[in-house]
């Protein structure tokens, strides 16, 4: 089951807006926390962007930051971009009151290369609120490198995964818990429910394995549901028998350490115009360009 699912429809924005702002959750506010910390010092490398493109932009609060400093610069469109059509909506309702064209899109990140055709450079490409690992780095990197042009911006944010082994430790805990939560169960069962599936039919597993990439070991997370209780689910006419034990993958994310994001960006044909870290050092907000002569 893609992680799209979990979005799609009314109430896949409310289940999202409700996880975003839970605390067994953090991940979304002190990502939205860091980008305010660091709008002062990052709109004085974004002079001159026409246009700001977001993808999987939620309900756009962070957007609405990024066009309050942008727009009276020299900003003049936005697009708005996400496979839920009511996110979409949302994101544009929220900057209704700021004098820029807005654009919705309802589509995936990975139909950039017709995306592309829509905007006008120079532009400032968004993927914000850690929607960085939610895919392979390689992959990531080489899509956004394809579609930019030379003075074109991209700025991303991500959680880190610490350095020493010890600390990387703690994270298999904080995971482990995080995915545990009551919040984020919901949230995650949520598109069965929808569809018939009893609230208490299913856990969630999380584990946390090595992957070896050009980068090194970086870390996923795999995640998958375990049916518990035999459940039928209603798909339009159709109906899908799940058995007690059955699983649904639901795939892998990613999380890097700070220098092996360097080094991927590095890889990719990037160099990084600023950086920001959380005093904590757990996050981390990028704006990247392409090199040269890549
Ligand atoms: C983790 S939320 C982040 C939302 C927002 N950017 C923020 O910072 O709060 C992920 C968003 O990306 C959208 N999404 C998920 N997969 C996508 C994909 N492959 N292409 C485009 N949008 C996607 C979801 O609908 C959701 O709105």
């Amino acid at each position: 089951m893609p992680d799209y699912f979990l979005y799609l429809g009314s109430s896949g924005v409310n289940n999202w807006l409700a996880l975003s702002e839970s605390d067994e959750f953090p991940i979304t506010a002190r990502l939205t926390e860091l980008l305010r910390q660091s709008l002062p010092s990052l709109t004085t490398y974004l002079r001159g962007i026409f246009s700001l493109v977001s993808i999987g932009v939620g309900s756009g609060e962070k957007e609405r930051m990024l066009l309050e400093a942008l727009v009276p610069r020299s900003t003049s469109t936005y697009y708005a971009v996400d496979i839920s059509r009511e996110m979409v909506d949302q994101a544009l309702k929220r900057v209704a009151d700021i004098n820029v064209e807005k654009i919705g899109l309802v589509a995936l990140l990975e139909d950039l290369a017709l995306i592309r055709q829509y905007w006008s450079p120079p532009i400032l490409l968004c993927l914000l609120g850690n929607n960085f690992g939610a895919h392979e780095p390689d992959w990531l990197l080489e899509t956004v490198h394809a579609q930019l042009k030379g003075n074109d911006m991209f700025l991303f944010d991500c959680h880190l995964l610490p350095a020493s082994r010890r600390s990387q430790a703690r994270v298999y805990e904080q995971v482990q818990q995080m995915y545990r939560a009551p919040s984020n169960l919901r949230f995650n069962l949520a598109p069965l429910v929808r569809r018939g599936m009893e609230p208490d039919s299913g856990i969630f597993h999380a584990d946390l394995v090595p992957v070896k990439t050009g980068s090194g070991t970086v870390y996923g997370i795999k995640r998958w549901l375990e049916i518990t209780k035999d459940s039928v689910i209603h798909c339009g006419a159709s109906q899908v028998f799940l058995k007690a034990g059955d699983t649904i993958n639901r795939g892998v994310t990613y999380k890097c350490t700070r220098s092996q994001i360097a080094d991927y960006l590095n890889r990719h044909g990037f160099q990084e115009s600023a950086f920001y870290l959380s005093p904590d050092e757990n996050y981390l907000l990028t704006l990247v360009r392409k090199q040269p002569h890549f």
